[in-house]
């Protein structure tokens, strides 16, 4: 069976430079998120039944670690501030902890940390909530601050309230593992970023797989995983003898390449929605792209990352796409394409971004062409590189339903960050999500720093042995840029068999 899925990928007209990106990931939404709820309702009744004001003096007590913020934090930061895991540092006892509490405040109030820049803004609503979020609530953060405001107090160790389970990682039904087919040591200060060429040893069936979980091998230098089907199995010319080679935010191969999925620590399994399965065709590979961050503190070995992957049964009424919209370099005569930005120079629009300028955007907008089938938007997320800050998505539609809004926003990521790009799942059924239709648009709002106040400018400029901005236009270089919105998408099998 041949399905013409690539026309797919790119909604409309748009050109893009590499369907190698980036990311997925949604996760399974009965493990994280079921975590963070659980904490966040410890942590709400605790503060009510323990918090309270003292009664001598009616002002209002502190919150303390074992009364409410070790719950909070073991739901929010556990999977990945424990000893060993990808962050510098463990948040798992008081001891630990305690020090940090100005920065944690400081970081939860900024949205840096956790690392989930999807955000609800004054730009931006989206209809649904995210599958596994691990964002903190105004409250949740404004008890972290009067924590560390207080002195982080640590309370009543022998009446500490019950810790939230710790996330539900693995797919326990998964029929098959996949192992990157070699070693590789990580030294020094540099990040590196090394594709394996993975067999799925499907030679003459295609596979269609329904969830998978993405396992880092060795978690002290596992940044971030990305998993591309490979349809050409193009890598087995590039890769040497271990089945590796080098690449950057892609695939690294030419050719008939799409990103299934994109792992970050902490994350749990992706399930598509039900009746929803992604393809792998006979005698595809799969690449593994992976972010190494060496730990500063002598080499580390990662050779067992894999994926592990649970089959659909037979064939899905949809199949699942990861898609893409934007990078566009071009204005159009049916004013789609590159919109009108500042720091054009007056001619026609160009997707520059000038050395030094700190607030440069572009935006484009991508007509989603006449003989395209209905796509279900079940997943959203952006891309971009190290001189973008902010990342906007909507559509537009030109014949809205009834029950839908014309025009909706699909997903923002106000502080954007290279390292930890996926895609967010909504949090509802495929009979729910937003449906984009031929003749709707689609809009890219992208943002810009280009200057040494942006700190990933800063070290992409270090990186590269330079000491100032550069002009940057679009590519795939580490000092290129990017304006993507990427989509997890349903079409029906028979819309594109
Ligand atoms: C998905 C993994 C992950 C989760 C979840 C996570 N962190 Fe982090 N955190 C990191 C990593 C990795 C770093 C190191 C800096 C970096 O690479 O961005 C870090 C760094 C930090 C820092 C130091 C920041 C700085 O500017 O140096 C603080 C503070 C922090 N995290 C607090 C938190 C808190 C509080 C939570 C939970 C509410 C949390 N983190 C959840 C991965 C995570």
């Amino acid at each position: 069976m041949v399905i013409s899925a690539a026309r797919v990928r790119s909604l409309g007209t748009l050109t893009v430079l590499s369907l190698g990106l980036l990311a997925c990931g949604g996760d399974d939404s009965s493990s994280a998120a079921t975590a963070g709820s659980t904490g966040t309702t410890t942590m709400t009744s605790d503060t009510e039944a323990t918090s309270g004001t003292d009664s001598e003096t009616g002002e209002a007590l502190a919150p303390t670690w074992y009364q409410e913020v070790a719950p909070l934090i073991a739901a929010k930061c556990d999977g990945c501030h424990i000893d060993g895991g990808i962050a510098p540092f463990s948040l798992t006892t008081y001891e630990a902890a305690k020090g940090w509490a100005p920065l944690l405040a400081d970081t939860v109030e900024a949205g840096t940390m956790p690392p989930f820049l999807a955000d609800d803004t004054d730009e931006c609503q989206p209809r649904f909530g995210w599958k596994d979020d691990l964002r903190l609530s105004d409250e949740e953060q404004a008890l972290i601050r009067a924590w560390a405001d207080a002195g982080a107090p640590e309370g009543d160790p022998s009446a500490a309230a019950p810790l939230p389970e710790p996330p539900k990682i693995g797919l326990d039904d998964a029929d098959e593992r996949l192992t990157i087919p070699s070693g590789v040591t990580i030294d020094g200060k540099e990040d590196r970023f090394i594709c394996f060429s993975v067999d799925p040893g499907n030679g003459v069936l295609d596979q269609w797989i329904s969830a998978f979980q993405i396992n880092a091998g060795n978690s002290k230098i596992v940044h971030h995983v990305l998993v591309y089907i490979d349809e050409d199995a193009a890598s087995v010319d590039v890769a040497d003898e271990n089945g590796q080679f080098d690449c950057f935010g892609d695939a690294g191969v030419d050719g008939n390449v799409s990103l299934m999925g994109a792992w970050a620590p902490g994350m749990a399994a992706f399930r598509a929605p039900d009746d929803v399965a992604y393809r792998v065709p006979a005698g595809a590979r799969l690449i593994f792209n992976m972010h190494y961050h060496p730990t500063g503190s002598g080499p580390e070995v990662d050779d067992s990352t894999s994926i592990d992957l649970k089959y659909f049964e037979g064939l899905p009424n949809y199949v699942g796409i990861l898609s893409f919209a934007g990078n566009d370099s071009k204005a159009r005569a049916d004013g789609t394409g590159l919109q009108p930005g500042p720091n054009d120079d007056g001619g026609e629009p160009v997707f520059k971004i000038p050395a030094g300028v700190a607030d440069h955007e572009e935006s484009m907008v991508v007509k989603i062409g006449e003989d395209f089938p209905d796509v279900r938007i079940f997943a959203a997320g952006s891309h971009m590189h190290y001189v973008g800050t902010d990342l906007r998505v909507r559509i537009k539609r030109a014949n809205p339903k009834p029950d839908e809004p014309a025009e909706e926003c699909l997903v923002h990521t106000p502080t954007w960050d290279f390292s930890w790009q996926r895609v967010y799942q909504y949090d509802a059924g495929l009979d729910e999500v937003p449906v984009a239709r031929a003749g709707d648009e689609i809009l890219v709002d992208c943002k810009y720093d280009n200057s040494l106040g942006n700190p990933f400018v800063m070290r992409a400029l270090a990186e590269q042995g330079l000491d100032a901005p550069v002009d940057v236009y679009l590519g795939e270089e580490t000092l290129d840029e990017m304006c993507l919105g990427i989509f997890g998408i349903a079409v029906k099998l028979s819309d594109v068999l």
